[in-house]
């Protein structure tokens, strides 16, 4: 699998961890990488009016010991603002910035940001211009499909932002109304392939890795991105690079599921406060334990849980009868 390279970065193997609000945080991030075949993950969205007023912290979201293989990925809607942030974000040690054009949310999207831009893509032209032209990291954007299905205009969205200097283009084929439901159409993601000449990452409801290769093959996407498929199973990346070179895959063993979750939990704690990290612990054991046999008892027990210490001990006991 070519590795793809946006602007000054090199992303090898070309598949990508994606945002998400609330789960993709950094400790996670970090443990996926760790698990090896995957080259690039992005943080959160994060508003950069919060960030220019001081309420939110770029530390909160990006460690400095992930810039390496991270994005940082910023929300908002006035171009000088972005310029400012953006500043704040390479002072900080930021290698790449991605520019969030898809959140369907209305605390984002009613202040113009997120896919509301799609409804003005001389701003989210003006968006990239100005970070590209200013910035000496690669400024990529990623984008849904439109509005709605009455304006679905990706491929012009695409066009503006090759214009304005981005350095690939992310297309999460949904339209904004749509939020998460129905399906992704990945015919969106090979219309968009065609529209413009900078890297296309295409995303969407990819699950298992014979479906990462079908995206690639059905859409001539250079990277793929996945988000909850891989927070249900953090190996993807590791299955479906073997797929793409082997034609094959194995499943991690339960030792392997169960050595990854108590590593991510001892990460948790060693890197949060307390309470955040019971927070992402008793979340985590709800994500990782679908579907797995005799979890029940575990997930019953997280209501009882006061510490992240107490959760880490009922964790490991029952990681010892799994055994
Ligand atoms: C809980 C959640 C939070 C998300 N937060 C973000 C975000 O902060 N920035 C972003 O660009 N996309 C966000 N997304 C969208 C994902 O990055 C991705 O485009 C979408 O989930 C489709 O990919 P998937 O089917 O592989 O999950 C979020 C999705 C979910 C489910």
């Amino acid at each position: 699998m070519k590795a793809l390279h946006v602007g000054n970065r090199l992303i090898d193997p070309p598949l990508i961890f994606a945002p998400m609000a609330g789960l993709s945080e950094a400790v996670l991030r970090k443990t996926v990488y760790s698990l090896g075949s995957l080259g690039l993950t992005v943080t959160e969205l994060v508003p950069i009016e919060g960030l220019l007023r001081g309420r939110l912290k770029l530390s909160e979201y990006l460690s400095k010991d992930d810039l390496e293989f991270t994005s940082l990925q910023l929300s908002g809607s006035t171009p000088e603002r972005f310029l400012e942030a953006g500043r704040m974000a390479v002072d900080y040690g930021a290698r790449m910035i991605d520019v969030n054009m898809g959140c369907p949310v209305p605390k984002i999207t009613k202040s113009g940001g997120g896919s509301a831009l799609l409804r003005e893509p001389a701003k989210a032209r003006h968006i990239v211009e100005i970070l590209s032209a200013n910035l000496p990291v690669p400024v990529t954007a990623k984008i849904r499909s439109g509005w709605d299905e009455g304006s679905l205009n990706f491929a012009d969205v695409g066009k503006a932002l090759e214009d304005g200097g981005a350095a690939a283009i992310t297309l999460h084929s949904r339209t904004r109304k749509a939020m998460y439901t129905g399906k992704a159409d990945w015919k969106q993601i090979a219309l968009l392939k065609k529209s413009v000449s900078v890297p296309v990452i295409g995303n969407g409801d990819i699950t298992r890795p014979q479906e990462a290769k079908r995206m690639f093959d059905e859409t001539g996407c250079d990277a793929v991105m996945i988000g909850r498929g891989a927070v249900k199973n953090p190996f993807i990346f590791k299955q479906t690079m073997e797929f793409l070179e082997t034609g094959s895959y194995g499943e991690p063993g339960m030792d392997e599921r169960l050595a990854f979750m108590k590593r991510h939990f001892e990460d948790l704690i060693s890197s949060l406060e307390a309470g955040k990290a019971l927070h992402y612990m008793k979340l985590f054991v709800g994500k990782f334990t679908r579907g797995m046999d005799h979890a029940a008892s575990l997930r019953q027990s997280l209501s009882v849980v006061k510490t992240p210490f107490e959760l880490l001990s009922l964790f490991n006991e029952w990681a010892e009868e799994q055994n």
